[in-house]
Parts: C-alpha cells; sequence; structure tokens
C-alpha cells in the first residue's frame, strides 16, 4: 500500500520524506489556503516545491468546474512537472474531464467520492486515482471504510485499474483498516504516519535494553 501525505505544508512534506516510506502527496484548496497559498503563480511555484521534495504522484486539484475550465486548468498544472496528477471533483462535467486526460495519458484523481456509484464511474472514466473520503462519511455515521471495501470487491470483479486512494484518513486505525480491507493508497496527515510508530512496550522494552546494556559497560 502506497503512502500518500495529506497537506500542502512543506516542512511536513520533507518530515515525510525523511522517513523514508512517502510515495507521494494530495493537496487540495483547502490545504492550500491554510498554508496561506493563493494565487495563480504562489500556487504554481508552490506546487513545484512540493514536486522538489518528493519524486511520486502529486496530486493538484482543478478549481473549475466546467469542462472547458477543468481542461484548460489541468493541462496548465500537468505541465508543470511530469509527477503533478490532475485533481478533479466527481461531477458531471468532471467525469467528462477525466475522460479527456485519461486519452491524453495524463494521470488524474477523482475526488469528492461518497459511494460506490460514483466509483465505478470514475473507473469507467479511466482515473489514475479514485478518493474515496472516508473521515467524511464517518463524521456523518456512515460507514467510510465500507465503501473501501466495496470499491475494493467492485474494482476486483471488472479488474478497474483506477487505483483505490482512501482519503480523509483521520487515524491510525483508519490506515491499518484500509490496509486489511487492500486500499492501493491511503493519504492521511503527517500525525498519521508518525503515529504508526507508536507503541508503549516498544518505549519500554527500548528502555530496559538501554538500561541493560548500561549496567553491562560499568
Ligand atoms: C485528499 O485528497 C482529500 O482532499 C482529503 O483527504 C480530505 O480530508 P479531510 O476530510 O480531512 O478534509
Amino acid at each position: 500500500m502506497k503512502f500518500f501525505i495529506d497537506t500542502a505544508n512543506l516542512q511536513e512534506i520533507q518530515e515525510a520524506q525523511d522517513l523514508g516510506v512517502l510515495d507521494g502527496v494530495t493537496t487540495n484548496p483547502s490545504l492550500m489556503a491554510k498554508e496561506g497559498i493563493f494565487g495563480h503563480d504562489n500556487v504554481m511555484a508552490h506546487y513545484k516545491k512540493i514536486c522538489d521534495i518528493v519524486d511520486g504522484d502529486i496530486s493538484a486539484e482543478v478549481i473549475s468546474t466546467d469542462f472547458e475550465g477543468m481542461v484548460r486548468e489541468g493541462e496548465i498544472l500537468a505541465e508543470l512537472h511530469p509527477n503533478i496528477v490532475v485533481k478533479i471533483p466527481m461531477i458531471r462535467e468532471g467525469v467528462k474531464a477525466i475522460r479527456h486526460f485519461s486519452e491524453q495519458g495524463i494521470k488524474t484523481n477523482c475526488t469528492l467520492v461518497f459511494s460506490a456509484g460514483q466509483a465505478i464511474l470514475a473507473a469507467k472514466a479511466g482515473a489514475t486515482y479514485v478518493s474515496p473520503f472516508v473521515g467524511r462519511l464517518d463524521d456523518m455515521s456512515t460507514d467510510g471504510l465500507g465503501l473501501i471495501e466495496q470499491m475494493v470487491q467492485i474494482y476486483s470483479n471488472y479488474g478497474y485499474q483506477t487505483q483505490i486512494l482512501a482519503a480523509s484518513v483521520r487515524h491510525v486505525m483508519h490506515l491499518v483498516q484500509c490496509a486489511e480491507i487492500g486500499a492501493d493508497v491511503v493519504t492521511c496527515p503527517l500525525s498519521v504516519i508518525t503515529g504508526l510508530l507508536n507503541h508503549p512496550l516498544t518505549d519500554i522494552g527500548l528502555q530496559k535494553f538501554l538500561a541493560d546494556h548500561a549496567k553491562g559497560n560499568k
């Protein structure tokens, strides 16, 4: 399973990269705004900085909601760097844009997916990645991980090549359960990736090893 970091914060991206387990980055307009990145040139420059840190797929989301606008924006984004993946919302015009980019050999990530039906549509349109939002479904008392299970089953039934990118992953158990179910990718904050390190028995065990080693070296 690939690990993507879900942020536009360069320090966090660098920290995850330094850990040596990072396969890519996802951003969205809210994450860019959180870092204070506004305006076309600043946004483009920021994506370039991310591409300089991580040698993996970097999702950059379009703002347009009409086909022509998405194609125009997506082409500019795709020209920035070969690792850019054009992130497109699951709306009617978005599905057309995904089909267009798929035919051009430009990678896409179909975002804001909340149902198995939408996931089927994204795969049929030829999306490279599809992003079901696990946490946001859980937030409204709907089974987010259940959707990942459904998608894994459906994609396997038909051999769809679209990769399931579990998004809106909020905690370590989400990530572990996505791995059990067979998601291709998870994208999550740095805290979830570093959270994988933690176990109290590891800390206790290490303290004991070091203490015993110190005794022998007195
Ligand atoms: C990533 O592609 C999504 O935009 C992101 O995971 C959404 O996460 P959130 O629901 O925590 O905002």
